[in-house]
């Protein structure tokens, strides 16, 4: 974990400036239910965890933007101009950050003179844990800082989904960046992703903690696979409105999705409709049982969740499978269950505080025994969203 002091040293040190930047940080997330409920019109429950990106920026005086990861320090740095911030594969990883610039930009606000950026994140790569949304936002709030111009946080939300969307190609939803724009320090937020009104949720856990287990299988398919799930869900949506009249899955109780389901041809996409319409009634259900602190009921609803991911919509695999059903046999789990988008990253456990030593022991014994290599655990501290962590001098 690196201290304020030594990145302020990494940033003078990478672009060779004594100007002293200022600090932003945006988290990352975790999804307590709602899995594939967001591009759905269905209801998501993520929260911002501490695990984070920081970014420490100093404008320039011409039109270059100059970008630095201590994560990837073999890529060096990627340098572009505020004129030419079209996508470019050999930018890697600066592509995030340069579709924020370029869509702000598109958007009116005035950038017209460059910055040197430094970046650094302490979320696993390819955890499933939003190192994206995190990158995305993390730049919005410093483009605010640096620049002194109020955005709208729903409109940049809105904006780092488009970068996914459009600049980056993956057809995700809006709850990565919500959460990681709206965290709330020890809340969960109940997201309606067709409205997007939404309502925070103490995190009351009594005597437990939230347990992240990495698989450590990178999520190297997700991206085809998830688009591929969304056509199915719109495939199902369309045979359905032959029948009814409805814009989104999302809409459907599973009353009426069990009335209708013959109307969807391919019996694929009928099992993935059903896992959404579940999902979504599940998520309600999880909102009311944890502000009224039944966390077992609470619990039993996350592991009802990750039955309908591995059955019905099909994301999870081996990896993800054994970490989430071994911890189902530990003693002090309440419930457990993957997180994302699937197919590796990580899945949470609400475990009692106390019985995590041993729990983490023997899950990555099992784990290894049968992957051939170990995950990796952390306890979630749930931390507020995307903000200014500190101001630098002023030039
Ligand atoms: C990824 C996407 C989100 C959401 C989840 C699955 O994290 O970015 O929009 O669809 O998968 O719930």
């Amino acid at each position: 974990m690196k201290t304020a002091e030594n990145l302020i040293r990494d940033f003078q040190h990478t672009f060779h400036t004594k100007k002293i930047p200022r600090m932003f940080f945006a988290p990352g997330r975790i999804n307590l239910i709602g899995e594939h409920t967001d591009y759905n019109g269905g209801h998501v429950f993520p929260a911002s965890i501490s695990y984070g990106t920081y970014s420490l920026g100093a404008k320039r005086d011409d039109q270059k933007l100059r970008f630095y990861s201590m994560n990837f320090p073999k890529i060096g740095i990627i340098e572009c101009d505020l004129k030419n911030l079209e996508f470019q594969e050999k930018h890697d990883w600066a592509n995030y950050p340069k579709g924020i610039f370029l869509y702000l930009i598109e958007a009116g606000f005035d950038i017209s003179t460059g910055a040197d950026i430094l970046y650094y994140g302490n979320i696993p790569n390819g955890a499933g844990l939003s190192s994206s949304a995190s990158i995305e936002l993390v730049t919005g709030v410093l483009v605010e800082g640096l620049y002194e111009k109020e955005i709208n946080r729903l409109e940049l939300i809105k904006l780092g989904q488009k970068v996914e969307n459009r600049y980056i190609a993956v057809n995700s939803g809006i709850m990565d960046q919500f959460a990681v724009g709206m965290g709330k320090q020890n809340h969960a937020i109940l997201l309606n992703c067709d409205t997007l009104e939404y309502n925070y949720a103490p995190l009351h856990l009594a005597d437990h903690v939230i347990m992240i287990m990495n698989t450590n299988k990178e999520r190297k398919l997700a991206d085809s696979k998830y688009n591929e799930r969304r056509a199915e869900c719109e495939a199902a949506l369309h045979d359905l409105q032959n029948k009814l009249e409805i814009h989104s899955l999302g809409e459907l109780t599973p009353e009426q999705f069990e009335e209708n389901k013959q109307a969807i041809t391919n019996s694929t996409n009928q099992r993935r409709a059903k896992h959404v319409v579940y999902e979504n009634a599940r998520t309600l259900e999880a909102f009311n049982q944890l502000q009224q602190e039944n966390l077992d009921a609470f619990a039993k609803l996350l592991n009802e969740s990750h039955l309908s991911l591995r059955d019905d919509y099909e994301v999870t695999g081996r990896e993800l499978d054994t970490i989430t059903e071994t911890a189902w046999e530990v003693d002090g789990v309440l419930g457990a269950r993957m997180v994302g988008a699937g197919f590796g990253g990580c899945a949470i456990a609400i475990i009692e505080k106390d019985k995590t030593e041993e729990a983490k022991e023997y899950i990555n014994a099992v784990y290894q025994e049968k992957l051939g290599y170990e995950a990796t655990f952390y306890t979630a501290t749930i931390g507020d969203g995307a903000k200014e962590i500190m101001k630098g001098a002023k030039r």
